[in-house]
């Protein structure tokens, strides 16, 4: 068979991933269009042809992950002078104007709004390929999801419009931009007809989606009509648009799974309004309630900062309340990071490292104990378990997960695959993760 003269390359790519969802899924993307140009992957970057780290600037730490790690990579430039090193993602975008001086053996570093320039900057064809991160086209011809078996994410919308004081997004990756219900559709279909039973819609702020040919409420309606998909979860939706109708929706579809990933960053509203949040303490303790009246047993999680600029100790000791009202299933908690060129970066810090560290281990402590409470609930129910894949710790045992997306460990026995969707009688707690039975 004539594959084309574009197959016919014996060249190898690494992609390294930093960062989150949605840098996953653009790693995903990068891949695929490597791939249409005849590379293939390599188990390592040493001796890989191309090799890109794909970079995150939300705090400084994870900049600094990623300039150590870049700086390691150009070393193998000495083994293998054609080889092609790259920074994409955030940082890319962040540090465009410097990165070259601390990195003098980098070839390009590009940004997640330009992915549609790699392959003229990596001297390929481009021909077969439309990635569409551009402004105007966005994702258009996504080429790979990052699937695992049977779940896959789907990037409906990307960027921010909200300014939030602390976070670099809005100028990493741009304003907001809504895919177009039709291509969300037409790749949702793709994806079931490849066994995929679990959709997880992506977006910065996923919720803000609005496309000329549909609304979110829409997007989340017409995904649950797709055959073959039994799960859509969807993250991080802002709480701002996390509205009456939009809960009203969740609970009458019921693909849409009973678990939400709700940032709240502080539990004080004075530091909300410093943060530029949009709403009030009161105001999310409401949506939450909402919540929870009208999908009993929906599982919240959610992202906090300690230590942000003018945080006194009863704004802290707010954010703990909250939680203690809310008891979150899972938290992501993080010490305030001053990102150069955000609205706080200029801020007077209120308190020094070790108080700030002192108040994120005591929000840690809370949220763990919240997190076991949480799990507890599910022991001696039977719940509704989606198979996964199998543990790595032992060939009879799967992992799956609850509608809340609570983790359980079970033995399916023969013929097990992952996707199927089985009852399981929970039957203990280890740790943060469940355990079952299946329930014949
Ligand atoms: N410092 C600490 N945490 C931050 N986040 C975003 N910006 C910062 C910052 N400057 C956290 C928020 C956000 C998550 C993705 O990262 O909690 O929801
Ligand atoms: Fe990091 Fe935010 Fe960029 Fe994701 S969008 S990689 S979290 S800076």
């Amino acid at each position: 068979m004539y594959l084309g003269p574009f197959l016919m390359n014996d060249k190898t790519y690494y992609i390294e991933t930093y960062g989150c969802q949605m840098n996953e899924y653009d790693s995903a993307l990068v891949e695929g269009l490597l791939e249409t140009e005849g590379y293939t992957k390599a188990p390592s970057p040493e001796g890989a042809d191309v090799v890109l780290v794909n970079t995150c600037s939300v705090r400084e730490k994870a900049e600094e992950t990623a300039y150590e790690k870049l700086r390691n990579l150009q070393a193998l430039k000495k083994a293998k002078p054609g080889m092609k090193l790259g920074m994409i993602g955030c940082m890319a975008e962040n540090k465009k104007e410097s990165v070259y001086a601390r990195l003098p053996k980098l070839d390009l570093a590009v940004g997640p709004d330009h992915y549609e320039e790699l392959p003229r900057l990596l001297g390929l064809s481009g021909r077969n390929t439309s990635v569409g991160t551009s402004r105007e086209s966005v994702y258009e011809g996504a080429y790979a999801q990052a699937i695992s078996g049977a779940l896959a994410h789907v990037a409906v919308q990307r960027g921010c419009n909200f300014h939030c004081a602390y976070c670099i997004v809005p100028s990493t990756r741009g304003p907001e931009k809504s895919r177009s219900l039709h291509d969300v559709l037409e790749e949702v279909r793709r994806l079931a007809a490849k066994g995929v039973v679990e959709i997880s819609l992506l977006g910065q702020t996923v919720n803000a989606y609005r496309a000329k040919d549909g609304s979110w409420i829409e997007l989340l309606a017409a995904v649950s009509e797709v055959a073959g998909i039994e799960r859509i979860r969807y993250t991080s939706p802002h709480p701002r648009y996390f509205t009456r109708p939009v809960v009203e929706a969740m609970a009458r579809l019921p693909k849409v799974m009973p678990h939400v990933h709700l940032p709240v960053q502080s539990g004080s509203t004075p530091i909300l309004k410093a943060m530029r949040r949009q709403y009030t303490r009161d105001h999310y303790l409401a949506t939450i309630e909402r919540l929870r009246e009208l999908i009993p047993g929906a599982a919240v999680t959610t992202d906090i900062i300690a230590g942000f600029p003018g945080e006194t100790l009863e704004d802290h000791e707010a954010t703990l309340s909250l939680m203690e009202a809310v008891r979150f299933e899972q938290a992501y908690m993080f010490a305030y990071s001053p990102r150069p060129g955000t609205p706080s970066f200029g801020m007077a810090e209120s308190i020094d490292a070790a108080e700030k560290q002192r108040r994120l281990a005591e929000i840690i402590e809370l949220q763990h104990g919240h997190a076991r409470q949480r799990l507890d609930e599910s022991v001696g129910l039977t719940e509704s378990v989606m198979l996964e894949g199998p543990s790595r710790r032992e060939a009879s045992e799967w992992i799956g997960k609850t509608p809340q997306s609570r983790k359980v460990i079970v033995a399916p026995g023969e013929g097990a695959r992952a996707g199927q969707i089985l009852p399981v009688k929970v039957t203990a707690r280890r740790g943060t993760v469940l355990w079952g039975e299946v329930a014949r």
